[in-house]
């Protein structure tokens, strides 16, 4: 059942490309995004995102897709957080639950406090037959299949390729995005699983630097923009499975503190595809270099031109327009942890404390 694979996480990475095809065929007709259940967000003026863990990272990710493609303001929380805060939930206020079991009890908590306040209950969910689903007006499915892996992987994708095709969606509705940019972003999406195949490359590599990472007692892990969230997820997938001490910072806050820990013995894998932000990230790796840090770049192949010179090792993702680029940046995240954890023998696919659905508060 793990398909010649040793463990299901593994499994799960090399699915990917066509789980995500998979979900894409259903939210895409011709050349336009079409949602399951229609919802109008241009009767909204605020998306609240709530989730627990990797869910919680797809929102963040989601939250940079609905400002900038949609000009829809978003706000991002963690449900444990959001249950007991008591914030304000204005009635032209969207409330989006994202969970893969549908089952997580602070999320669950979560929805019920906002149910009766906001404009509409979405839920982002795996299993369509859950709790979390049941309680929601509308449910966007992921279509992912069954996910074994106590680390989301497959899930953690499709929730984003869904949130993307709610942004563009509401980009549309609000005028944002016009029937070019549309046909153009679906374009975009439609390369994804073949990009998403070519990216799995890069796993002899991850490899090849695992009993390097394996040995270091903590990784930083950045990125600027959405890329930022992504680094959160690399540092959460390697705490998970690896038991190494992990942590993410947006570049830009580099020098407000966290610089102070960079050494020779630092492992610092920095998130930088060739977008508008390049330059900006680049800055803040060469701070971590002139401190001895070791730096794993991860970009594409103008990235690995451009800033390659003093770093410890380069991986090289395929070419992607940004818009896309975390969708493809999971590989990294996930590929980086799991053959770390392999390489400590650690029971990936069941990590100590853990577990795949977190039922209790
Ligand atoms: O089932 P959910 O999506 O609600 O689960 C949320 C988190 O418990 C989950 O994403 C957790 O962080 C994963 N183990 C991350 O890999």
């Amino acid at each position: 059942e793990k398909a010649g694979h040793r463990h299901f996480m593994g499994k799960e990475i090399h699915e990917q490309p066509q789980t995500l095809s998979g979900v894409l065929s259903r939210y895409i007709e011709g050349d336009r995004i079409v949602l399951p259940t229609d919802y109008d967000f241009s009767a909204t003026d605020r998306i609240q995102m709530v989730a627990c863990g990797t869910a919680q990272i797809a929102c963040s990710v989601a939250k940079y897709w609905f400002e900038a493609l949609a000009r829809l303001p978003a706000e991002v929380d963690i449900a444990s957080e959001y249950r007991y805060r008591e914030g304000p939930v204005g009635i032209d206020t969207t409330a989006l639950f994202v969970s893969q079991s549908g089952e997580t009890a602070d999320t669950l908590a979560a929805l019920r406090y906002a149910r009766g306040k906001a404009r509409a209950i979405l839920s982002v969910v795996n299993v369509v037959e859950s709790s979390i689903a049941r309680d929601s007006d509308i449910i966007y499915p992921i279509h992912a299949g069954v996910e074994v892996g106590v680390a989301s992987t497959k899930a953690f994708v499709n929730q984003l390729a869904v949130l993307l095709c709610l942004a563009i969606a509401a980009g549309v509705q609000r005028g944002e995005i016009d029937a070019q940019r549309e046909a153009e972003l679906v374009a975009g999406l439609k390369l994804l699983p073949g990009l998403m195949s070519q990216g799995l490359t890069i796993e002899e590599r991850c490899e090849a630097l695992a009993s390097r990472l394996s040995e270091a007692s903590d990784i930083l892990f950045l990125g600027r923009g959405p890329m930022y969230p992504m680094a959160h997820e690399g540092a959460l997938k390697l705490k998970e499975i690896s038991y190494i001490h992990a942590e993410a910072y947006a570049s830009g806050e580099l020098k407000h503190g966290p610089i102070a820990l960079v050494d020779r013995t630092l492992p610092v894998v920095v998130f930088a595809p060739m977008d508008p932000l390049f330059e900006k990230t680049v800055s803040n790796m060469q701070e971590v270099m002139a401190r001895e840090g070791q730096v794993l770049l991860v970009t594409d192949a103008d990235g690995a031109k451009q800033a390659s010179d003093g770093v410890w090792e380069v991986l090289v993702m395929p070419r992607i327009d940004p818009v896309f680029a975390p969708i493809l940046y999971a590989l990294p995240a996930q590929l980086l942890a799991y053959h770390t954890a392999v390489h400590k023998g650690t029971d990936v696919d069941q990590p100590r404390n853990l577990a795949k659905s977190v039922t209790v508060e």
